[in-house]
C-alpha cells in the first residue's frame, strides 16, 4: 500500500426530511448570506426548494437565488453566480440537486475569491481560496456531495474540464434518499453506472497489497448489483435508494481509492463525449468503461479476473483465466443494457466518424496518460472503436 493523507471534512447529514435542517447548518459553518444555487426544474416541482428556503429564513438567514443549472454545467453561469456573490456580498453557497449544480456552486466558491478569469484554475493554476459550499442532494451519482472535484463546461468550443482541491469539500452534505425517488428510471441509471465507475477507476490498479480497499470497492460495487434493479423496478423503494445514495459517496470521497494508484482514463476519454454530444456522464461511461475494459485487461488478466468472480459471479477458470476476465466484461456490459444504457455509440447518439474530434480533445498529443495503463492518442481512438462496434 501506498502512503496517503484522507481528508474528508464534510458533515454528511442524512435521512428522511433533513432539508429542513439547512439553515441549522450553514449557521453552524458560519455562512451569513447565502447563495441557493439550483438546476431545472425538479427541485421546485418536489417542493424542495421551497423546505430549503423556510428553512434559512427560520434560521435568520438572507438569501439569493440562482437556478438554471444544466447538466454538463456551463461555464456561463458560473460567471453569472460568481458577479451576484460578489454584489451582494454572499458569504455561502448552497447547491440544492445534483452533481452538475453541485459543481457550478464549487466553481462559484472559487471564482470570487479570485482575481482573474475563473476557468484558469480549470486549466491547471492552483486553487488558493473559495467560499465555503454545502449541498443537499437529489441524485444519487457523481459523488460531488463528498469530493472536491468540479467538472465545468466551457460553452465556447463545448471543453469539459475538471479540476479539484480540498478547499472545495462542502462543509456538510444533507443526503435524504426519498428525495431521489422523483428521478426518472434513466437518471438513476445514468448514476448507477457513475458511481460503478469511480469504484472502477481506482480498483484497477498497479498498487499490490491493498486487499482492505480492494474488499472496499468490492462491496460497493456487489451493492450498485444488488440494488440497481431494485430502484429501477420500484422507484419508491427508501432502502435500496438508501444503500445507492450512501455507495455513491463513498465511491468517490476516496476512501475506497486510498494507498493505491489510480487510473481515470475511462473519465477522461467520457469528458469528451458529454462535451461534444451534451448526453449524461453516467451514459457516456455506460459506453467507454467496458471498451476500456477490453482494451487494458490483458495488462493484469488476475485481477479482471478477479473483479469477475468476485463481484459478478463468474466461476473461475484455472485452466483460462482469460476467459473468466472476459466474461466479467461482458456481465458489467449485460447488467448495464439490463438497468436501460447505451452500450455502444450508436445508442448514445455518438458517430464514429467524430473519433478524430473526441481524440483531439483529449488532448494528450504526443504523450500519454493513465494510471493503471498508459494510454497514447492511439490507444484512445481504439477504445473509441471498440465503444462503436460494442454489442451484447
Ligand atoms: O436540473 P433538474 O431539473 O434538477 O434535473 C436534473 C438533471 O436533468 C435531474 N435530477 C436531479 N435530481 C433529480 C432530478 N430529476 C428528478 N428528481 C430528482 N431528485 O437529473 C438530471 C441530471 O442531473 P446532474 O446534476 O447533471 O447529474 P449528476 O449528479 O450525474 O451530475 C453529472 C455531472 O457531474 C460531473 C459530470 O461530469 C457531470 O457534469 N461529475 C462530477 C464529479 C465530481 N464533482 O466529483 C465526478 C464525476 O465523475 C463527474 O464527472
Ligand atoms: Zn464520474
Amino acid at each position: 500500500m501506498n502512503d496517503f493523507n484522507f481528508y474528508s471534512p464534510t458533515e454528511f447529514v442524512f435521512g428522511k426530511g433533513r432539508a429542513a435542517e439547512a439553515g441549522c447548518f450553514v449557521k453552524k459553518y458560519g455562512g451569513t448570506k447565502v447563495l441557493v444555487h439550483f438546476g431545472g426544474a425538479s427541485a421546485v416541482k418536489s417542493g424542495l426548494m421551497d423546505t430549503v428556503k423556510k428553512s434559512l429564513d427560520e434560521a435568520g438567514l438572507p438569501h439569493f437565488e440562482l437556478g438554471g443549472v444544466r447538466p454538463n454545467p456551463r461555464d456561463t453561469l458560473v460567471y453569472e453566480g460568481i458577479d451576484l456573490c460578489r454584489k451582494e456580498g454572499i458569504d455561502f453557497i448552497l447547491a440544492v440537486g445534483g452533481g452538475s449544480v453541485i459543481d457550478s456552486a464549487k466553481a462559484i466558491a472559487i471564482g470570487v475569491p479570485y482575481d482573474g478569469d475563473f476557468w484558469d484554475m480549470y486549466s491547471g493554476t492552483p486553487i488558493k481560496a473559495a467560499l465555503p459550499v454545502a449541498t443537499v442532494l437529489t441524485i444519487a451519482a457523481a459523488g460531488s456531495e463528498g469530493s472536491g472535484d468540479s467538472v465545468i463546461t466551457r460553452e465556447e468550443g463545448m471543453l469539459k474540464r475538471g479540476t479539484g482541491s480540498d478547499l472545495m469539500r462542502p462543509r456538510f452534505s444533507i443526503m435524504d434518499p426519498a428525495l431521489t425517488q422523483t428521478l426518472p428510471p434513466y437518471q438513476t441509471a445514468c448514476g448507477a453506472t457513475d458511481i460503478m465507475a469511480h469504484v472502477f477507476e481506482r480498483y484497477f490498479t498497479n498498487t499490490r497489497e491493498v486487499e482492505i480497499t480492494d474488499r472496499l470497492c468490492e462491496a460497493v460495487l456487489m451493492t450498485m448489483v444488488k440494488e440497481t434493479p431494485r430502484v429501477i423496478a420500484d422507484p419508491d423503494n427508501y432502502d435500496a435508494r438508501a444503500n445507492i445514495m450512501w455507495a455513491g459517496m463513498v465511491a468517490h470521497n476516496n476512501i475506497v481509492g486510498v494507498g493505491r494508484e489510480q487510473d481515470w482514463n475511462s473519465h477522461g476519454l467520457e469528458h469528451e463525449l458529454s462535451g461534444l454530444y451534451d448526453c449524461a456522464h453516467g451514459a457516456g461511461l455506460a459506453v467507454i468503461m467496458p471498451a476500456w475494459m477490453e482494451f487494458v485487461y490483458k495488462h493484469d488478466v488476475m485481477r479482471f479476473a478477479q473483479m469477475a468472480t468476485r463481484v459478478f459471479g463468474v466461476k473461475m477458470d484455472f485452466a483460462d483465466p482469460e476467459a473468466t476476465a472476459l466474461e466479467g466484461i461482458r456481465r458489467f456490459r449485460q447488467f448495464l443494457h439490463s438497468i436501460g444504457m447505451p452500450i455502444n455509440f450508436e445508442e448514445l447518439g455518438a458517430r464514429e466518424e467524430d473519433i478524430p474530434v473526441l481524440v483531439e480533445k483529449f488532448g494528450i498529443g504526443d504523450g500519454e496518460t493513465g494510471g493503471f495503463v498508459h494510454l497514447k492518442a492511439a490507444d484512445a481512438a481504439e477504445i473509441y472503436r471498440i465503444a462503436v462496434r460494442a454489442k451484447l
